[in-house]
């Protein structure tokens, strides 16, 4: 009997259970059937860099398709801070003003992080980092913070690789004095940029763990920037003359920098490799002027961008759709781009 009356009394109180999930669900149901519109807030550190650029004309597309297949508007206002962490400041409060319902934001310095989660998080609106990676106790201030972005190390390796294959593909012909050491310099993407630093890194020790001895004449930052990458490697010309065997750039536009330094002075181009896989890169390496590039690839991750805004935005869970990385990362991969490695008609 008493078993009987406590079977009872489970299943009514399982039944008011389910009924309380139900108007749960058709609450959030209605909810998401309410969204008509969503906004994105976007912020870039500088939006005539090139691979800034690539990210965000993606992002446009990733946008368009998006409406079309979910049948719903998507805005998204795009903010250039022109590289001063100030008012890129003043346009996230803008932005969170307007009532945009998620945050992307390229920062100029990726240091103060926390400032913009707290701006955040005080609104309660979800924020996606992308390209410059904030430290791991900002992204941990909030629960709603993610990054988007690549492995810099990984990239490191791959232009390093790139290197080698030449190298030895060639039999040595790289160490144009045959001292049985490659003479290099580096040019380097801004100071306490994730990218910077590890590319550079990764490279030296890629080559040399395959057993190419590397000799450093100089290295200096040229900001990712193709005209301060010119100057630089200009200077270089009038130190090092013609003993310069190899230039490791940390990214295309300063590879193409280089190029322009060299052809301007009528000098015989050394090896020069970059890393981003931008158009101009890919046809420098088809004239024959850079041995490779590694891509970084813009298109995925726009795409992973808009499609963590967009479940972030109506509340759907993301994790079906992108693989994060201790909940909080997501990654895209590096590739190789080579003269053999890529459709050169
Ligand atoms: C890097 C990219 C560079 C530059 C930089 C800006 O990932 O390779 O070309 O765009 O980001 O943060
Ligand atoms: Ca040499």
């Amino acid at each position: 009997m008493y078993i009987k009356k406590c079977s009872i009394l489970f299943c009514i109180m399982m039944l008011l259970f389910q009924s309380g999930c139900d108007i749960k669900t058709t609450k959030q149901n209605k909810e998401l059937e309410s969204i008509k519109e969503i906004k994105i807030g976007f912020t870039v550190y500088r939006r005539d860099d090139t691979f800034i650029a690539m990210i965000v004309s993606n992002m446009e597309e990733a946008i368009k398709e998006g409406e079309q297949q979910e049948n719903i508007k998507i805005t998204m206002n795009i903010m250039d801070a022109k590289g001063s962490q100030t008012v890129q400041n003043d346009h996230i409060d803008k932005l969170i003003e307007q009532g945009c319902d998620v945050l992307c934001v390229n920062l100029v310095d990726r240091t103060v992080a926390a400032t913009v989660v707290d701006k955040a998080k005080a609104a309660d609106i979800p924020v996606v980092f992308f390209n410059r990676e904030p430290v791991k106790q900002d992204l941990e201030r909030w629960h709603k913070v993610y990054y988007v972005g690549a492995k810099a190390d990984e990239s490191g390796k791959l232009e390093g690789q790139i290197v080698a294959d030449v190298y030895y593909k060639n039999n040595g012909a790289m160490d144009k004095n045959g001292d049985g050491k490659l003479q290099y310099v580096v040019l380097e993407g801004e100071q306490g940029h994730q990218d910077a630093l590890l590319r550079t890194e990764y490279a030296v020790k890629t080559i040399t763990e395959c057993g190419i001895q590397m000799d450093k004449l100089a290295g200096d930052t040229a900001n990712w920037l193709r005209s301060q990458a010119e100057t630089k490697v200009n200077q270089w010309l009038q130190i090092y003359s013609d003993t310069i065997e190899l230039i490791l750039c940390n990214n295309d536009d300063m590879a193409l920098g280089a190029i322009d330094a060299y052809e301007n002075a009528d000098k015989v181009l050394p090896a020069i490799v970059g890393i981003d896989g931008t158009a101009l890169a890919i046809e420098a390496m088809k004239e024959g002027k850079l041995l490779g590039t590694v891509k970084n690839d813009a298109q995925k991750q726009a795409e992973l961008i808009f499609t963590l805004c967009y479940c972030l935005a109506t509340k759907k869970d993301a994790s079906s759709k992108i693989d994060f990385v201790r909940e909080k990362y997501v990654f895209t991969e590096y590739t190789m781009i080579t003269p053999d490695k890529i459709d050169m008609k």
